[in-house]
């Protein structure tokens, strides 16, 4: 459980590290069903203005401690697995912390690396055992060049994490500054003109989607992924986007994964953020706020909006996608693209598949129960014909 407290001032460290133990517990045990070996590689480990004094707020501390106890799991279950992680940090003084603070888990192999991760992922990735799982995570505090970390992200069995700064890139995108870094990957196989034309007239919402809408598809070219849903993490006194973090699988079953814990850390996010703003308010007037919320998650807040519009979203999706296919679709080709596009969980895309099941909304021959309660992927779903 990731204390609150450690996070003071650096709250949007906590909604990335909620996601990242809300994953690695839930895909753990579905990866090691078919690989042998689970590798983790942490190309900015840190540790980082860790809190907690036993690293449980650090990104490789999290993933450490999820694989230790995964492996101890399914040593019960009479699986042997192997856990693996290879470590970067550039800063000499943080490396040896980092070496020091990966002796509290025995039960992993760990490879710990000083200098630059562009240096280091070449002979990170020849390391790999071929048949291996790998899940990387790529988390800067500026803006490398992520093509130098293709040699990790294009191989199959891999699932990547990358922290796309995105106040970096809204930033670039509006100036005619430079950033080689950023516009060698963003850019893709364009020419900087074309683009930047791109964004250029853009303002706002509108803008950050098409720039995160363009890092996704890139992203996705580079390892050929199938799926490559964002989680937006916002400052935390302004109502402004300060990073995404970019999740790249190849598999319905990671995108399932991804939108669950994804839904976890906004619930955090917004309990966070609601608490602030009371507090601002507090401070401003010197008297408790009478209509502070009660719940913890205000609905107004940014995230807790995005909850509930990426479900209304999903709904809309879901009848398009039924719209463009007269013939319909089979459950198990709908709900993978609709969570790709829409924050929105399997259990809650299930419900609204139920709710316009139940309402005639579409037909679906084989749900013959309410006793079923969600979809099953051979459920064949369709529109009903036009009266
Ligand atoms: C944002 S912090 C990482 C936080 C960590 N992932 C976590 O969530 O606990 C970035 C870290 O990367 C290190 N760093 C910066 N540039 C680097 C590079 N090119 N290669 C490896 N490490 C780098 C920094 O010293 C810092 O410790």
């Amino acid at each position: 459980m990731l204390d609150s407290r450690w996070y003071e001032g650096r709250e949007q460290a906590l909604v990335k590290h909620t996601f990242l133990d809300a994953y690695m517990p839930a895909q753990i045990p579905k990866i090691v069903s078919w690989a042998d070996t689970f590798c983790y590689v942490d190309l900015f480990a840190g540790p980082w203005q860790s809190q907690s004094g036993d690293y449980s707020d650090t990104s490789f501390g999290i993933a450490l401690k999820r694989m230790s106890e995964a492996k101890a799991k399914q040593a019960e279950l009479g699986r042997s697995v192997r856990m693996v992680a290879h470590l970067v940090e550039k800063n000499p003084k943080n490396h040896a912390e980092l070496v020091e603070a990966v002796k509290r888990f025995p039960a992993v192999e760990v490879h710990c690396y000083q200098g630059m991760a562009e240096q280091h992922a070449a002979a990170i990735a020849a390391a790999l055992p071929a048949r291996a799982f790998r899940f990387v995570v790529i988390d800067p505090k500026g803006v490398p060049d992520i093509r130098k970390f293709q040699c990790l992200i294009a191989p199959q069995r891999t699932e990547v994490l990358l922290n796309f700064m995105f106040q970096f890139a809204n930033r670039f995108a509006g100036s005619q500054d430079r950033m080689p870094t950023l516009e060698g990957w963003l850019g893709d196989l364009e020419g900087e003109a074309e683009w930047r034309a791109e964004f250029v007239d853009l303002r706002g919402a509108e803008r950050e989607a098409a720039i995160s809408e363009r890092a996704r598809q890139v992203l996705k070219r580079m390892g050929t992924y199938a799926f490559a849903p964002a989680l937006t993490v916002d400052e935390t006194e302004v109502d402004r986007t300060l990073y995404k973090l970019i999740y790249l699988t190849r598999h319905p079953a990671g995108i399932r994964v991804f939108r669950d814990a994804h839904r976890r850390a906004l619930e955090t996010q917004s309990a966070y953020r609601t608490a602030k703003k009371a507090e601002v308010r507090k401070n401003a007037t010197g008297m408790d706020d009478l209509f502070a919320q009660v719940t913890a998650m205000e609905p107004g807040e940014r995230s807790a909006k995005a909850i509930a519009d990426g479900e209304a979203q999903a709904r809309a999706l879901l009848l398009e996608r039924l719209g463009d296919n007269s013939a319909g679709l089979e459950w198990r080709a709908l709900w993978p693209s609709v969570l790709d596009a829409c924050v929105v969980t399997y259990g809650a895309l299930g419900d609204i598949a139920r709710e316009l099941w139940s309402s005639g909304q579409v037909e679906i021959p084989a749900w013959q129960s309410k006793a079923v309660r969600r979809p099953k992927d051979e459920f064949h779903f369709k529109l009903p014909a036009a009266a």
